[in-house]
């Protein structure tokens, strides 16, 4: 029987092209398979709680080019959902929702934690079909992800733009880049901008080699440094930095930002030449989506809207090329994309004399 009735939310961090996803679920399962399209507020939270609405075609126009996510998200996992003082198992309930809702399917837009929640829903009985998005790229089994190019973009402009002042003052620009466990946002900035030094979570740095590289630049006649380096960029020991265990205990917002600090002192006393510390954070996932993201999420969520009305159960629609391939989201989930250290962007920047942080071969 074909699909009548579907639910869509989006979890976990919101990233550009989301409302462009939406809108392509909406109007191809509206105008192409009139079906009824449920929307869920703030992502699994939102199907736990009841609060959910009728997304009529009106509802989907004008949406296109906006960020966020008209739905709204969160970070709520149903099997562990904070309500109170309590962390409770919701999936009886999120399971009771989907029945009174008569969904036949809920179309989950997210990134690591929204496909391990997926397929935890999936053993629960509900059909879930997913749409990989997130800025940091790190979704297995497909080639890209929703917001990636546009945070991509506005890294790299923000790094030109970094580039002119560090020229100017002759110093070292520290700039730290979202990306999670993962190096494609700040390597692909790096490349992108043509930053001195990328330092990546896959290649543990070597603090005194990346002085050393910004030395040489210095002699060279280039006294100034632009060192792009990913959230969870680590050093080889914390002690080269002057950090102990405790400077990663100190919450999320330590952790990230701690070391990158204790990172641009180090530099700055290592080659003696100034150095400032810029965090891009939020920035980068805010805003209009670019085009690639904007035709990617309308090209994926029609393509979800297909998988729907064709009867598939339990996977993402990955992007493939030009085309779209549908994987089981039990290969997704629990999976983590990272940087191969043979991977093209790795080997261009070898070869264009970028410091990585390690000598490599
Ligand atoms: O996963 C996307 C991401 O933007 C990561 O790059 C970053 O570490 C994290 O989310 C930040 O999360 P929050 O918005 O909850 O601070």
């Amino acid at each position: 029987m074909t699909p009548r009735r579907i639910g869509i939310l989006t979890a976990g961090g919101d990233s550009p092209g989301l409302n462009a996803a939406i809108r392509a679920v909406g109007k191809s399962a509206i105008g192409r398979y009139g079906m009824r399209v449920v929307g869920i507020r703030d992502g699994f939270r939102g199907l736990v709680e009841n609060r959910v609405e009728e997304l009529e075609s009106e509802a989907l126009a004008g949406i296109l080019t906006r960020g966020g996510t008209i739905l709204g998200t969160s970070r709520d996992k149903p099997h562990k959902l904070r309500v109170g003082d309590q962390t409770i198992d919701m999936t009886a309930r999120v399971c009771e929702n989907y029945a009174n809702l008569h969904l036949d399917a809920l179309v989950c837009l997210g990134g690591g934690g929204t496909h391990s929640s997926a397929q935890r829903l999936l053993d629960a009985g509900l059909n879930i079909i997913t749409l990989p998005k997130t800025i940091d790229n790190d979704i297995a089994h497909t080639d890209t992800t929703i917001g990636f190019d546009t945070a991509l973009s506005i890294a790299t402009e923000a790094i030109d733009r970094l580039h002119s002042t560090a020229h100017s003052h002759h110093r070292i620009i520290v700039v730290q880049i979202m990306g999670h466990n993962a190096g494609w946002l700040t390597l692909g900035a790096g490349l992108a901008s043509g930053a001195d030094v990328v330092l990546i979570p896959e290649l543990p740095y070597d603090v005194e080699y990346v002085a050393e590289s910004i030395r040489q630049r210095s002699m060279g006649g280039h006294g100034f440094s632009i060192v792009a380096v990913a959230e969870r960029a680590k050093p080889q020991s914390p002690a080269d930095l002057g950090l102990t265990d405790e400077a990663s205990t100190g919450g999320l917002a330590f952790e990230f930002a701690g070391p990158t600090l204790a990172l641009t002192h180090r530099l700055e006393s290592l080659t003696r030449l100034e150095a400032r510390l810029t965090i891009l954070g939020h920035v980068q996932r805010g805003g209009t989506p670019t085009a690639t993201d904007r035709t990617l999420a309308t090209r994926l969520g029609t393509a979800g809207a297909d998988a729907v009305a064709d009867g598939a159960r339990g996977v993402m629609v990955a992007a493939r090329g030009e085309s779209t391939a549908l994987v089981d989201v039990a290969a997704v989930a629990g999976q983590r994309k990272t940087v191969p250290l043979d991977h093209p962007w790795i080997l261009a920047a070898r070869d264009t004399g970028l410091c990585l942080g390690v000598p490599l071969d």
